[in-house]
């Protein structure tokens, strides 16, 4: 029987969730990572292979902003391994022009948001069947409420506001997530890391990060250090919709949010993603 921890991270090609597939094979863990690029999945299992001398990693290709990709990588990896320790929701992207996928989706609320639900509710089956399995979604410090009468952001679009209000749907579905769901799952907070996720911004906002990644962005070796000690804390102490910002355990934004908020992202979520289930 393969004792070795099973982690499947999306957006593992790049940045943060590289880095922690990295940390987690030097661990001696197994690692599935998803991307979106072919080329730079193949790329970065050998570099990590070679690097960690850990050859249990391997990828999975999916572009994570259409539902199908979510539906097929779920069943992908399901069909290939029995067990999944930790799925880290990490994924995303930021887009300056305002695009509704094929499927119809403002990308932004289909990459961030339903891909994370619908890949959570996909897998569950598989981390129901793995005692202790956890799992850790990322937002960012920007949150602010959805506009219902204005869903897919068709008035004063911004990837911003995008990000922002979609990053709120995470938390709120999160949190009647661990009400309804047998698997615990988590918030975290990277904190500013010095990755190429903000390089898109306009301006004035790219020179502003760009000055403030300069003065106190911490390089993603030492994210990946710190979500390790989350990855360790949430499996020791079996937490279970708690925030994480940066290693440290802090209160739960958005605590005042009524659960009347959080069953209405719920009901909305479950009814957008339903006919992926
Ligand atoms: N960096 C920060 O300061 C910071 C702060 C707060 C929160 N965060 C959050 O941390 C997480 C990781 O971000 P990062 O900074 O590591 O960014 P990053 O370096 O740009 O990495 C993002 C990863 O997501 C993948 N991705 C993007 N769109 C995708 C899609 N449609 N389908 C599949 N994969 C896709 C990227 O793939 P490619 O390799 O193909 O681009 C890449 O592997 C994000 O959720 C971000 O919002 C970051």
């Amino acid at each position: 029987m393969d004792e070795k921890k099973v982690a499947l991270i999306t957006g593992g090609t790049d940045g943060i969730g590289k880095a922690t597939a990295k940390k987690l094979l030097i661990k001696g863990w197994k690692v599935v990572i998803i991307g979106r690029n072919k080329l730079k999945c193949n790329e970065t299992v050998s570099e990590l292979k070679n690097i960690t001398q850990n050859q249990d990693i391997s990828s999975i290709l999916a572009d994570l902003s259409l539902l199908s990709d979510v539906k097929r990588a779920s069943e992908e990896f399901i069909s290939s391994h029995k067990k999944l320790d930790f799925l880290f929701l990490n994924a995303n992207a930021l887009k300056q022009e305002r695009t509704i996928t094929k499927e119809g989706m403002e990308w932004h609320l289909a990459l961030i948001h339903l891909s994370r639900s619908l890949m959570a509710k996909k897998l569950e089956v598989v981390m129901n069947a793995t005692p202790g399995s956890q799992i850790l979604t990322v937002v960012g410090l920007s949150l602010f409420p959805i506009d219902y009468d204005d869903l897919l952001i068709e008035k004063g679009y911004s990837a911003m506001k995008a990000l922002s209000r979609y990053q709120w749907a995470v938390l709120l579905y999160s949190r009647e997530f661990n009400q309804r769901c047998r698997v615990p799952m988590n918030i975290y907070m990277p904190g500013l890391v010095k990755t190429k996720i903000l390089k898109n911004e306009p301006q004035p906002m790219r020179f502003i990060v760009k000055i403030a990644n300069l003065i106190m962005g911490m390089p993603v070796e030492k994210s990946a250090e710190n979500i390790y000690s989350v990855i360790n804390d949430v499996i020791a102490n079996q937490r279970k919709g708690i925030y994480y910002s940066i290693n440290k355990i802090k209160p739960y934004p958005l605590i005042k949010i009524s659960t009347t908020e959080s069953n209405r992202v719920w009901d909305l979520t479950n009814e957008l993603i339903s006919k992926y289930l």
